[in-house]
């Protein structure tokens, strides 16, 4: 697996570092909301898991999994839902917890998806964001990083399946993908 992996990006000191930026973030800004953080499958596990720990706040926790419609390996924009939440919304705030954020599609139809269920409001946590890549504008207010366009994988990310166990972020050798 790691003769694969071509550069390591982000390592595990400066994921919880950006885990613990966020926690702050969301700790300061949520205090006496109520608040439901919704992962989205699988990619956001990792993240996720770090990142509520960095919250000093109740939080409550959800997941939903959302897959990309077609054969392509670009998002169609068309997202199938597999897995929806567990519970209504009304009466929450609700962060979406991503992985990465390409050409913004796939969180652009989850986003109309939960406002359309009248949440208290609707915002955006991402880990990774690649703006160059975007192709539909989604406003990301909490945001880790942003990176190069190249193919990452590792905390949770995969290619096929794979890498998401690697503790940290990295880009993958082309041989390993192409
Ligand atoms: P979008 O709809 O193009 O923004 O798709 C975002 C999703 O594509 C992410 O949640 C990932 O699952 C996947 N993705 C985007 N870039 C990468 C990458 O570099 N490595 C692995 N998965 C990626
Ligand atoms: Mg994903």
């Amino acid at each position: 697996m790691k003769a694969d992996i071509a550069e390591v990006l982000l390592d595990q000191e400066a994921l919880q570092a950006l885990c613990k930026r966020l926690g702050k973030q969301i700790t300061e800004d949520y205090k006496g909301k109520p608040l439901l953080l919704v992962g989205i499958l699988k990619g956001a596990n990792v993240f996720m898991a770090d990142l509520i720990r960095q919250i000093d706040l109740p939080v409550e926790i959800d997941f939903m999994a959302v897959s990309s419609y077609g054969m392509s390996t670009e998002s169609s924009g068309v997202v199938k839902i597999i897995k929806d939440l567990d519970q209504t919304i009304e009466d929450k705030h609700i962060i979406v917890v991503e992985d990465i954020v390409d050409t913004g599609l796939t969180l652009h139809y989850l986003l109309d998806y939960l406002k359309a269920r009248s949440a208290l409001s609707v915002e955006v946590c991402a880990l990774l964001d690649k703006p160059p890549r975007r192709r539909v504008a989604v406003d990301i207010k909490y945001k880790g990083i942003d990176i190069p366009d190249v193919f990452i994988v590792g905390y949770g990310i995969d290619y096929a399946e794979k890498y998401r166990n690697l503790p940290y972020v990295a880009s993958l050798k082309e041989e390993a993908y192409k």
